[in-house]
């Protein structure tokens, strides 16, 4: 991207906060978030949920949901703790970010944008479990947050971004390609400057910016690694963003599966087909998890 370009893009960014329809709690919600894991309160984050019927009535529907395991879950603090901190937290932050877009504004079904989100979210996560990354709910955060961009481009280049899907779609192209010709910047930098606009860690902002080619970024870790692969594993499975791409995936080539190989020597002994197979098991409650979170199911949360 240019640098005027991106100066320019840093201004618009700037300017969200307040034009977008974000709720009340999203800046007490950021502080919480740039807080380490190991001083979040659970006090903080039941206020927080509870802070928004809907909100909280989602969080329940994710705790009850059957990626975990349908607990029978019926009030927030007991959510809260079914699902954990760091879980309540990130989702919280996706949940509020939901409303940042203003109705007129979604360039696709939100539906479907979370669809995507939240897979990458869990498919990462689980990606991360299997090579024994130590942190693997900072994975499902880098996950659920990877394209972030495509909501600022949504709510600062609503027709130019329409554009954009409707050529992406019409080439079966990828998203960001398209973007590069049409705009001049992608949903991975418009994502990472918001990351980085918002003081969020430095990580989740990289991951962001270069989740379509860590080769961008010369020090990419392996959470960027780990975010790119969950995220390529969702769209081959049809949970992009509603159009089919023309992509041939082969794993072991990727960049980001060599780089991860170096550090996690456990992803190079994996079986890759049962790996597939494996994830390929957890889409259809991955789609059921979101479809229960995002959906227009009635539930009424009490604190
Ligand atoms: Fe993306
Ligand atoms: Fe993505």
């Amino acid at each position: 991207m240019k640098p005027q370009l991106r100066a320019q893009l840093l201004e618009e960014i700037k300017k969200v906060d307040a034009i977008s329809a974000a709720p009340a709690i999203l800046q007490p919600l950021l502080e919480l978030m740039r807080l380490p894991s190991e001083r979040i309160s659970i006090e903080k984050v039941v206020e927080l949920v509870s802070y928004d019927g809907a909100i909280a009535a989602q969080c329940l529907r994710l705790a009850n949901s059957p990626f975990f395991g349908r607990r029978q879950t019926e009030t927030v603090r007991s959510a809260v703790m079914a699902l954990g901190l760091e879980r309540v937290r990130s989702t919280l932050f996706g949940l509020c970010l939901n409303r940042v877009v203003p109705k007129d504004k979604w360039v696709i079904e939100p539906d479907a944008f979370w669809r995507h989100s939240l897979g990458c979210a869990l498919v990462t996560q689980r990606m991360a479990k299997k090579i024994e990354y130590p942190q693997p709910e900072k994975a499902y955060l880098a996950g659920l947050l990877h394209d972030l961009g495509f909501l600022m481009n949504s709510v600062l280049y609503t027709e130019k971004f329409r554009e954009c899907l409707r050529h992406a779609a019409a080439e079966h192209a990828p998203l960001h390609v398209i973007e590069e010709q049409i705009l001049g910047f992608t949903h991975c930098e418009s994502g990472q400057l918001l990351l980085e606009h918002w003081d969020l860690p430095t990580e989740l902002a990289a991951a962001a910016g270069c989740h379509h080619d860590v080769r961008l970024l010369p020090t990419a870790g392996a959470l960027a690694c780990l975010v790119h692969l969950g995220d390529l594993l969702c769209r081959v499975r049809y949970l992009g963003y509603g159009y089919d791409e023309i992509m041939g995936v082969e794993l072991g080539g990727d960049a980001a599966w060599q780089i991860l190989v170096t550090t996690y020597p456990a992803l190079g002994n994996m079986d890759l087909f049962r790996f597939t197979i494996d994830i390929d098991g957890a889409m259809e409650q991955i789609v059921a998890t979101v479809d229960s979170v995002f959906g227009n199911k009635t539930i009424t949360a009490a604190t």
